[in-house]
């Protein structure tokens, strides 16, 4: 496929390159932002699986430019945004990158140690593994970065914060979402308009960071494991039944970013200049630094 077909049947492709983004995925966090407002009052924020670095790009043009250009204007805190991803990633403007696995304990220990004496009011985590195409796997590996997420979050998060999750919906997304309302008594599951109807993804948007009283971070996984138990924990939405039948469990699921806006599944025409068909496809921004099919490449280069 050519480079200007992508453009035309991925409008938001084509966006992110005119507007500096690494990835379309910018255009996600933008677009959650404008429902949920995720920004407001956030100095510090985790970005969890953060390669190429797109939501890096948001945080930083929201939240470190704003206080690089008129540092009086604020309350005199400096914005701390900490990315972190098994990839390299080329440096950002005021993001601080750490190259690690988020499901390994002594990558979360680096985390949590940037942010020594202070908390995070936002922790993303847009994190997804090689999708395999078999959807109960891929939805179970995807749960598994979100509980990874899930315990640097009970480790950095202040209370009162914020949690935006990529999710895959599946048979588990009623285990996952009950889990979630553990810590977060409000938790809506998003589809940004520029996440295609075709994928399995979906945003949980997890606010007010309230741990269970007493909770100790040790316990995590103890008690997320009671969820859904029949002794295990229950709340109002959660109740100790909801795993029998289908949707036993109410989840609120809404539709964000401008609806009247692009539509990620259709394909838009090329912009022409007045004397013809004269698009100029853009390179991408920012090309990856280490990609995986390096190294195979190189492989193949040294072949007899
Ligand atoms: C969809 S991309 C993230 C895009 C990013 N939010 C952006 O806007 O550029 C998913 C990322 O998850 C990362 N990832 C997957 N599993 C991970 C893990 N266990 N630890 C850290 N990063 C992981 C991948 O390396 C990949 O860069």
């Amino acid at each position: 496929m050519g480079k200007a077909s992508k453009d035309k049947r991925d409008i938001y492709y084509r966006k992110a390159k005119e507007q500096g983004w690494r990835a379309r995925s910018a255009f996600k966090l933008l677009q959650i932002d404008e429902e949920f407002n995720i920004f407001q009052g956030v100095k510090h924020v985790v970005d969890l699986c953060a390669a190429p670095g797109s939501w890096s790009q948001v945080l930083s043009r929201k939240l470190y430019m704003p206080s690089k250009l008129s540092p009086d204007s604020g309350d005199g805190v400096v914005p701390l945004i900490v990315a972190i991803d098994l990839q390299p990633m080329a440096p950002i403007d005021g993001v601080i990158q750490v190259q690690g696995d988020i499901t390994n304990a002594q990558t979360a220990e680096v985390v949590i140690k940037h942010f020594d004496g202070c908390k995070a009011d936002l922790v993303v985590c847009d994190g997804a593994p090689d999708v395999t195409g078999l959807h109960d796997m891929d939805e179970f590996v995807q749960s598994q970065l979100i509980l990874a997420a899930l315990t640097i979050v009970t480790h950095v998060l202040r209370v009162g914060g914020k949690f935006i999750a990529k999710i895959f919906r599946g048979k588990d997304t009623s285990l996952l979402y009950c889990q979630l309302k553990l810590f977060f008594p409000i938790v809506t599951f998003a589809k940004p308009k520029s996440s295609r109807n075709s994928s399995i993804e979906a945003f949980a948007v997890c606010e007010n960071y309230s741990p269970p009283e007493g909770f100790n971070e040790k316990d995590l996984y103890r008690l997320l494991e009671k969820v859904g138990s029949p002794s295990g924990v229950s709340d109002s939405d959660c109740s100790s039944g909801w795993l029998e039948g289908a949707n036993k469990v109410y989840i609120p699921f809404l539709a964000c970013g401008d609806l009247s806006g692009y539509d990620s599944d259709r394909s838009y025409p090329l912009p022409c200049s007045a004397e013809g068909p004269s698009y100029q496809s853009l390179d991408p921004v920012q090309p990856p630094i280490a990609p995986p099919y390096k190294t195979a490449l190189e492989l193949k280069k040294n072949l007899p």
